[in-house]
């Protein structure tokens, strides 16, 4: 969602996602899940048998698995339930960010109306503390701490410090259907003051089986997060390791090369981070130029701040070079969405990262993706293998 140095820089369509939900919009996908045994029942409610996968991981988790469902017919984000402090809340795992962030009874309820407030009890406040976030559309969140027990998928964090809001503004406020932001990049971004705070991951990390956690997120489907296990139903081949580098408090690691389609191999390193708080991919100007070359009709629209091209255009893959691995995004996922203006022209999903100097690894590259972060006693590494079923 705010990748640090992003924000002021994000790119048109990464700005003016904000604001694609309307109030209707929001209130009709309003999912209230928990765990994979609630995804299973969201299979069952839409006449689905449920992946085997799925029914293995309700069964099995040595640790815990939380599901992540699609926000809207894009995919633009992903809520998760989140117990904290007694309340249960829909929150974007991003591990963009590293603040545990929600909606709380300390902002004044003309703030939260629509939203799960997270009760402020001044019997847990960490004296002193104070947290606050200006994300890339300037959009901004800020308020005081508290020390609470947070569950996600069965696993709890008995002293986690949670960021309650005593002002969010306007553009946050209106996404009904996100009570808060959980941060899964490094504690050592930590927006809070004076003294930085542990993310969940960094506080249940020694009790959990193993030191990471593996993010599914799917295309126009609900996906997980395994917290301490692998699944190893959820990918196919095998893993690809690379390291991460920690100096930014991101999972930012450097791919080798790219190709498109069918196309021959680019060598070329491309500096990246994942991150689950983006919609989008975002690529050096050279890779997007080389990939819109080979999508018929397609072109830069000032109006839409992006490539766009016909809907029914067929999309070329895109590869990744990684670890010396191919890690294939499906061209069908590379269609975002239609544009607002023109329901016949679409959005790439492929977009250009500007000024930013890092690509962002959003949902369009993680949807057919099954993405390790693991962070154990040496350097942390990133696994990447491709989706069951892309
Ligand atoms: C994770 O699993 C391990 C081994 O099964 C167990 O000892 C540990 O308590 C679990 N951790 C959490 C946070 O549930
Ligand atoms: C997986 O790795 C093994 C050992 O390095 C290799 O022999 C095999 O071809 C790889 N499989 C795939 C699908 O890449
Ligand atoms: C890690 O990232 C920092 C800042 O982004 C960069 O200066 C440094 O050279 C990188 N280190 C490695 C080993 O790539």
């Amino acid at each position: 969602m705010a990748f640090l140095g992003v924000v002021g820089a994000a790119p048109v369509e990464e700005l003016q996602k904000r604001n694609t939900f309307t109030i209707s919009q929001v209130e009709s996908t309003k999912f209230v899940r928990n765990g994979p045994a609630s995804i299973v029942k969201t299979f069952r409610k839409y006449g689905k048998a449920p992946p085997a996968a799925l029914i293995m991981a309700a069964a099995a988790s040595p640790n815990g698995t939380v599901s992540a469902t699609p926000l809207d017919a894009y995919d633009t984000e992903y809520v998760s339930q989140i117990d904290v402090g007694g309340t249960t809340m829909n929150m974007v795992l991003d591990t963009g960010s590293a603040d545990l962030w929600v909606f709380s009874s300390l902002q004044p309820s003309s703030q939260t109306s629509g939203h799960n407030i997270y009760k402020a009890d001044s019997s847990k406040k960490v004296s002193g503390a104070t947290w606050e976030i200006v994300y890339g559309d300037g959009s901004e969140a800020s308020g005081a701490v508290y020390s609470d027990k947070v569950v996600v998928g069965g696993m709890t964090a008995t002293s986690q410090a949670v960021e309650a809001a005593t002002s969010v503004s306007s553009q946050l406020q209106v996404e009904k259907a996100i009570d808060g932001i959980f941060g899964l990049a490094f504690s050592s971004i930590s927006s809070v003051e004076p003294n930085k705070v542990k993310t969940f991951f960094d506080n249940v990390k020694p009790s959990l089986a193993f030191p990471l956690f593996a993010v599914t997120l799917k295309y126009h489907a609900p996906g997980t997060y395994d917290f301490g296990f692998i699944d190893k139903s959820k990918y196919t081949g095998n893993i690809t390791y690379v390291d991460v580098n920690t100096t930014q408090g991101a999972w930012e690691f450097t791919a080798s090369g790219y190709a498109v389609g069918s196309g021959s191999t680019t060598t070329t390193n491309i500096n990246a981070v994942i991150d689950t708080g983006a919609t989008l991919l975002y690529l050096p100007t050279a890779v997007v130029k080389a990939y819109y070359a080979k999508v018929p009709k397609a072109q830069v629209s000032r109006t839409e701040g992006g490539y766009i091209f016909p809907c029914s255009t067929t999309l070329p893959d895109f590869t990744v070079i990684i670890g010396g691995s191919k890690q294939v995004v499906p061209g069908k996922y590379i269609n975002y969405a239609p544009t607002k203006t023109d329901p016949t022209t679409c959005f790439g999903g492929i977009q250009k990262v500007g000024d930013i100097g890092v690509s962002i690894f959003g949902d369009i590259f993680l949807k057919s993706k099954y993405v390790i972060h693991e962070a154990g006693s040496g350097t942390p590494r990133l696994g990447f293998a491709q989706q069951v079923g892309v």
